[in-house]
């Protein structure tokens, strides 16, 4: 009986002390992102978060001190402040029922502000364990996002307007941080241009190197 009670409490100080791991999934607008991750969470287990659907779950709390931030931001297609965000991604992590602890974090880090927001607040918190980087020509992008706004994706900033200005600052603002990340061999690039068959081909590969 001591035993069993011995082995029940070391499992579970290993699990209380696992920290969860993290890969960002990053790429332009209609690269893919929400799509490979689907696929991501359905075979593998992954918890998929994503930051712009976080914002924009937030933006329609009635209460939210932040909701008209949020939208100004959105329809900008400028980056909302990372302490928002951020904490918005902390606490999807914490409330997550998944006893696995790995996340696929999509549209984050999107700009410098955000990449040192999370060092600050999330160092020794989270472990990164890589990067997804779907890559897309900004005509494809640009053609996915209407096609996906004519379907009625329902989504105030997939209109040309909005689009130009995210295509851009994710060239500006993301392009850079995929750099840092690359220079700290952390990035696994994908053409993003394929099906979506093909590209899942691709990113099965990437899991299967990182682990899950
Ligand atoms: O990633 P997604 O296309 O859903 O992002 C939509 C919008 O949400 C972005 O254009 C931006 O205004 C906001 N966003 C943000 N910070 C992030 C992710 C998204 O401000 N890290
Ligand atoms: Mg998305």
């Amino acid at each position: 009986m001591f035993k069993a009670c011995q082995i029940f409490v070391r499992s579970l100080t290993m699990s209380a002390a696992k920290i969860p791991e993290v890969v960002f999934v990053l790429g332009g607008p209609g690269a893919g992102k929400g799509t490979q991750c689907n696929n991501i969470v359905q075979k593998y287990g992954y918890v998929h978060l994503s930051a712009g659907d976080l914002l924009r779950e937030e933006r329609t709390k009635p209460n939210s001190e932040f909701g008209e931030l949020i939208e100004n931001h959105i329809l900008n297609g400028t980056i909302v402040p990372v302490e928002i965000t951020c904490s918005l991604l902390d606490r999807a992590m914490q409330n997550s029922k998944n006893p696995n602890k790995k996340f696929m974090i999509d549209g984050f880090p999107r700009n410098e502000d955000n990449l040192q927001g999370w060092t600050k607040a999330m160092t020794g918190k989270a472990e990164i364990k890589g990067v997804f980087f779907f890559d897309c020509s900004k005509e494809k992008c640009m053609e996915r996002c209407l096609n996906r706004g004519k379907k009625g994706s329902g989504r105030s900033d997939d209109n040309e307007d909005t689009l130009r200005k995210r295509l851009d600052n994710y060239v500006t603002d993301t392009v850079p941080i995929i750099e840092h990340y690359e220079n700290l061999g952390l990035v696994y690039k994908f053409n993003s241009m394929q099906s979506p068959k093909n590209v899942f081909l691709d990113v099965q590969e990437a899991i299967e190197k990182i682990g899950w």
